[in-house]
C-alpha cells in the first residue's frame, strides 16, 4: 500500500479531449429528445442525457456547494462512468459545469467511479476509485486522486492505493476526512471470503496512506452474513455518535426490511481509529422507498450534515424506468439535513428548499369520514404538501394520481405503486412506525416522490410515472380522520 506513483501515470490527454467530445456531441444529440419528456423533473439533479448514480464529493468550498455524480453519458446503462458536476450558493440555484472527470487513463478506463471530496492546501482534492472493467486485463480497482485549483478543472495524480492483500478487485468509494490533524479514508471492500467490509485508512498528507484495519463487515462485529460487497461507505460524528453509512449488497428481504435490491443503511456505534475498531449496534434503513442508494454525506459551512442520495437502485429493472425511451435515466434526492436522535437518524429536507415555494394554500380540520374525497386545490405535479393529523382512526390514504398510494394502517405505512415492469402487479415498501403517524410531508415532482414521516423519523424516495396530465389526489378515510394541509407549488431549482 503504498505512495503516489504519478511517475508511472500514462497520461491518454487524446483520450480525455475525444471522451470529452464524445459526451458533448451526445448531449446535443439528444437534447431535445431529452427535454421533451414529460418527467423531466422541476427540483431533482438529473443527467443531460444517459444514466446518473452515485452523488459524488459533495463539498462547499469558499461558500459554492459542489455536488459531483457518477454519469455513463452514452446509455441508459451502467459501464465507464464519468463525473459530472454541479455547483451552486444557495442549493436551487445551480450551474452545470464541464465535466470533471473521464475514463481517461490506463488506471480508471472502465470508470472514474465514486469518491468524495475535501480541501487541502486551498485546493480541492478528488478521491476516487479507478477501476479497470477487465475486458482487456483482470478487473482492478484503485484509490485514485485528482486535484483542482480553480474548483471546475481537474488534474489527475494517479493511484494512491492500490487493492490490500487478502481482498477482491472489490475495492471502491473512498470517503476522506480529517479529524486532529490526521487524515482518514472509508473503502468498501470484499474480501477473498467474499464478504463485505469497510477498510479504514490514514495519511499525514493525503498521497500515503497506510491501512488501518477492516473496521466493520458481514461476519465482524457480532453481525451475521450480511452481504457480499459493501459500498459507498461514510463514516462521521453526528452529536456524539459515530455513524457508519455504508450499502451492503446481497442482503434477503426479511419481512418489511431490505426490500429493494440493494440496501442502503447505517449502523451507529463508536469508532476507535487508532485500533481500528467501530464496535457498533444493528444495521437501519436509512429509506424505506423503492428508489434510494449510495447516499453521500457533506459537512457544510454551516456546520450541517447534508446527505444527498441517489434516486435509483441497480437492478434489473432499471430499464423499465420509462424515461429510458428518451435518452436519460435516473435523478437525485434533494438534500436532506441529518440529526442524531439518540436511536436513530433523523432527516429532513433543508430549509433552503423553501425559496422555490409559491403562496400557500391552507385547510385546516379537513375531516374525512368513511370516505374518499379530494382536498380544494391540493393537487398539482411539483408541490410540496404538508399534513398534520388531529384525529386519526385506523385506515387513512393518500392517492397519488391513479399511481401511487401512500397508507397507513396498524401503525404500518405503506407505499404502493404498479410493478415497474409487470404493470399488471401492484408491489409495495413499507414500514413500522415506532409512534402514531402525525406528520407526513411529501415533495412531489414531475416523475418521483419523497414523503419525510413524522418529522423524518422515516423516509420514503421512489420514482412515479403517472400519465403526464394528472394532477389528482384523493384522501381517503376508514373511520374519521381530521388533519390540516398546506400545499405549496413549486417554482423548482433554477439553471444557468
Ligand atoms: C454504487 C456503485 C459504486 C461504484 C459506482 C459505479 O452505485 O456501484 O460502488 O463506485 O456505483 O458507478
Amino acid at each position: 500500500i503504498g505512495e503516489v506513483q504519478s511517475k508511472e501515470v500514462v497520461t491518454l490527454t487524446n483520450r480525455d479531449v475525444q471522451l470529452r467530445r464524445a459526451a458533448e456531441n451526445e448531449i446535443l444529440k439528444q437534447k431535445e429528445t431529452v427535454e421533451s419528456d414529460p418527467y423531466r423533473q422541476k427540483y431533482h439533479h438529473m443527467p443531460p442525457v444517459g444514466l446518473m448514480n452515485d452523488p459524488n464529493g459533495l463539498i462547499q468550498w469558499k461558500g459554492t456547494y459542489h455536488f459531483f455524480y457518477q454519469w455513463m453519458p452514452f446509455e441508459t446503462a451502467h459501464g465507464a462512468k464519468f463525473w459530472g458536476h454541479y455547483t451552486s450558493n444557495d442549493l436551487i440555484h445551480w450551474k452545470h459545469e464541464n465535466i470533471a472527470l473521464t475514463p481517461s487513463e490506463v488506471f480508471d478506463q472502465g470508470g472514474v467511479y465514486s469518491g468524495s471530496a475535501v480541501i487541502h492546501n486551498d485546493q480541492l482534492h478528488l478521491f476516487y476509485t479507478g477501476n479497470i472493467d477487465g475486458e482487456q486485463k483482470p478487473e482492478t480497482e484503485y484509490q485514485c486522486l485528482a486535484i483542482s485549483e480553480d474548483g471546475v478543472t481537474f488534474e489527475k495524480k494517479g493511484i494512491v492505493i492500490e487493492t490490500p492483500a487478502g481482498y477482491t478487485a472489490h475495492f471502491r468509494d473512498p470517503k476522506v476526512w480529517k479529524e486532529d490533524q490526521i487524515w482518514y479514508m472509508v473503502v468498501g471492500a470484499q474480501s477473498e471470503d467474499l464478504q463485505g467490509n469497510v477498510l479504514l485508512f490514514s495519511s499525514n498528507d493525503l498521497r500515503n496512506w497506510v491501512m488501518v484495519g477492516p473496521i466493520a463487515g458481514s461476519k465482524q462485529g457480532g453481525l451475521g452474513e450480511f452481504g457480499c460487497m459493501w459500498e459507498c461507505p461514510d463514516l462521521f460524528e453526528l452529536d456524539g455518535k459515530d455513524l457508519l453509512i455504508v450499502c451492503p449488497q446481497g442482503l434477503e428481504a426479511d419481512g418489511m426490511n431490505y426490500a429493494n435490491t440493494y440496501q442502503s443503511g447505517y449502523f451507529a456505534g463508536e469508532l476507535n481509529k487508532e485500533e481500528g475498531k467501530f464496535s457498533h449496534g444493528h444495521f437501519q434503513e436509512l429509506d424505506r422507498g423503492f428508489e434510494f442508494y449510495a447516499p453521500q454525506t457533506m459537512i457544510d459551512e454551516k456546520g450541517r450534515r447534508l446527505l444527498v442520495g441517489w434516486m435509483g437502485v441497480p437492478d434489473q429493472y432499471e430499464q423499465a424506468h420509462p424515461t429510458v425511451e428518451n435518452h436519460w435515466i435516473h435523478c437525485m434526492t434533494i438534500p436532506r439535513e441529518l440529526k442524531w436522535d439518540g436511536k436513530k437518524i433523523i432527516q429532513a429536507p433543508v430549509p433552503e428548499l423553501k425559496e422555490m415555494r409559491g403562496p400557500v394554500l391552507m385547510h385546516s380540520s379537513v375531516t374525512i369520514k368513511n370516505d374518499q374525497k379530494a382536498v380544494r386545490g391540493v393537487q398539482g405535479r411539483a408541490i410540496e404538501l404538508n399534513l398534520e393529523f388531529d384525529e386519526l382512526e385506523d385506515q387513512f390514504a393518500i392517492e397519488l394520481f391513479q399511481y401511487a398510494s401512500l397508507s397507513y394502517k396498524d401503525d404500518v405505512l405503506t407505499l404502493s405503486r404498479p410493478h415497474l415492469e409487470d404493470k399488471s402487479k401492484t408491489e409495495f415498501r413499507r414500514v413500522l412506525l415506532d409512534r402514531d403517524l402525525k406528520n407526513l410531508r411529501l415533495f412531489i415532482d414531475h416523475s418521483s416522490l419523497e414523503v419525510f414521516v413524522n418529522e423524518g423519523e422515516e423516509v420514503f424516495t421512489s420514482r412515479i410515472y403517472p400519465q403526464p396530465n394528472e394532477e389528482h389526489i384523493l384522501f381517503t378515510s376508514l373511520g374519521a380522520t381530521t388533519f390540516s394541509v398546506e400545499k405549496w407549488g413549486l417554482s423548482g431549482y433554477q439553471y444557468r
